[in-house]
């Protein structure tokens, strides 16, 4: 295994940020991350990378950048009603819920084309079209960086949350995650509580519905809004939907009718992009389709903030924090980043 020394990572990342890993190395077995982490030159906690396509990078990395390249899929066990398939961390997401679906294991197509790997899924507990990955998590196994062991994590384990996980929190930087088991169910039970599936399955004119129906009516929805990482640079949704008191929510619905939100844990989140949509700098009446030398927030989609090339970390992010302050100062709503600042 190889240690490089001062590498762009801009290939490592879907903003297309670039900037310099002071070292940098791809981990494919166990004994490969052993020898990285005896290294002895490297004393700063490690940065692990998948996909990269839930971090913006706003300085070089002072130390180790280590990508998770750990491979491999298959079933481990199963009962009457349900499979349990475990993945390698580096697997990519989207390929393992292809896998999923040619083999008839229910559960993921709602999760269906999320960039990134199996290994950053529990970190935020990727969310999408009404499923979070904690609905069919079994386990997982994490290697402790500091003790060099293998732990295993149950969901209670995990604690996740919208967006949240004890990886992202208490334990951040402290694991590297080597796979993940997921309980899958032999019999469908299919979820479209997400209106736009449903009315997707029909303009698709789905007669018999499938995973692999849903799969489809997610990838279509999916495409219609979101930038394509490949073309403009982005890490998906910038902000996380913000969630307010009951009495909060009364006030602002008084004030701005069109407001979306929905009920959750007893409070109300609201649409982060329609709060983004609905104030804007300047004489400007909407952040949506702004554009800030490369930095832009998507014409599409508000929530996602977008490189249209050569935009740098330090742009993206003050973008960032205009947006929070313009969404603070016409709603009173803390905007709250999703993505991993680095
Ligand atoms: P990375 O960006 O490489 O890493 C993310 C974080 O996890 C970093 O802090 C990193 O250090 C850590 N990490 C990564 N792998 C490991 C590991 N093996 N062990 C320990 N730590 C690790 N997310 C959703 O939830 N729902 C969506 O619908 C969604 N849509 C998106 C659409 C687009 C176009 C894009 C670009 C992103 C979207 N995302 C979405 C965000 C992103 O795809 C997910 O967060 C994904 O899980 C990130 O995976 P990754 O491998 O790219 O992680
Ligand atoms: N909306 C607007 N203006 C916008 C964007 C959205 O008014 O510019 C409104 C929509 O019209 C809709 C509501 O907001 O009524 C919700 O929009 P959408 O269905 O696009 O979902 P979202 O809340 O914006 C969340 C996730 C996405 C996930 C989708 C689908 C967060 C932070 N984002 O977005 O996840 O794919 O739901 O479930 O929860 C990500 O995390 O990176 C991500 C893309």
């Amino acid at each position: 295994m190889q240690i490089l020394q001062n590498i762009s990572l801009k290939p490592y990342n879907t903003f297309g940020i670039d900037v310099l890993a002071k070292q940098f190395a791809k981990f494919a077995t166990l004994e490969e991350l052993d020898e990285l982490f005896s290294y002895r030159g490297n004393l700063s906690k490690p940065l692990i990378i998948g996909g990269g396509s839930n971090i913006l990078f706003t300085q070089n990395v002072d130390g180790l950048v280590a990508k998770n390249e750990l491979r491999g899929i298959g079933v481990i066990k199963e009962d009457d009603n349900h499979v349990y398939v475990k993945s390698a961390a580096g697997e990519n997401w989207h390929q393992f819920v292809l896998y999923c679906i040619e083999n008839n294991f229910a559960g993921v197509e709602n999760l269906s084309l999320i960039p990134g790997n199996v290994g950053a899924s529990p970190m935020q507990n990727i969310g999408a079209y009404g499923v979070e990955i904690k609905d069919v998590f079994h386990e997982l196994e994490a290697y402790h960086i500091a003790d060099k062991k293998l732990v295993t994590f149950s969901a209670a384990d995990c604690e996740f949350g919208y967006r949240e996980s004890v990886f992202k929190r208490n334990w951040k930087g402290e694991f590297v995650i080597m796979n993940v088991t997921f309980k899958l169910n032999k019999t469908p039970s299919f979820n479209t509580s997400y209106g736009a599936i449903e009315q997707e399955l029909e303009r698709m004119v789905v007669r018999q519905i499938s995973i692999k129906a849903i799969s489809d009516a997610v990838i279509n929805i999916r495409q219609s809004k979101l930038p394509n990482p490949d073309e403009i640079g982005n890490a998906g949704s910038f902000f996380k939907n913000p969630t307010i008191q009951t009495s909060q929510y009364q006030q602002l619905k008084a004030n701005f009718p069109s407001l979306i939100a929905y009920p959750f844990n007893n409070q109300m989140k609201l649409a982060a992009g329609w709060l983004i949509e609905n104030c804007g700098p300047g004489n400007n009446t909407s952040w949506k389709g702004c554009r800030i030398g490369d930095a832009g927030c998507h014409d599409r989609q508000a929530l996602v903030l977008v490189n249209y090339g050569t935009a740098n970390g330090t742009d993206i992010y003050a973008l960032s924090t205009a947006i929070v302050n313009s969404v603070k100062q016409k709603f009173g709503v803390e905007l709250e980043r999703e993505v991993n600042i680095i």
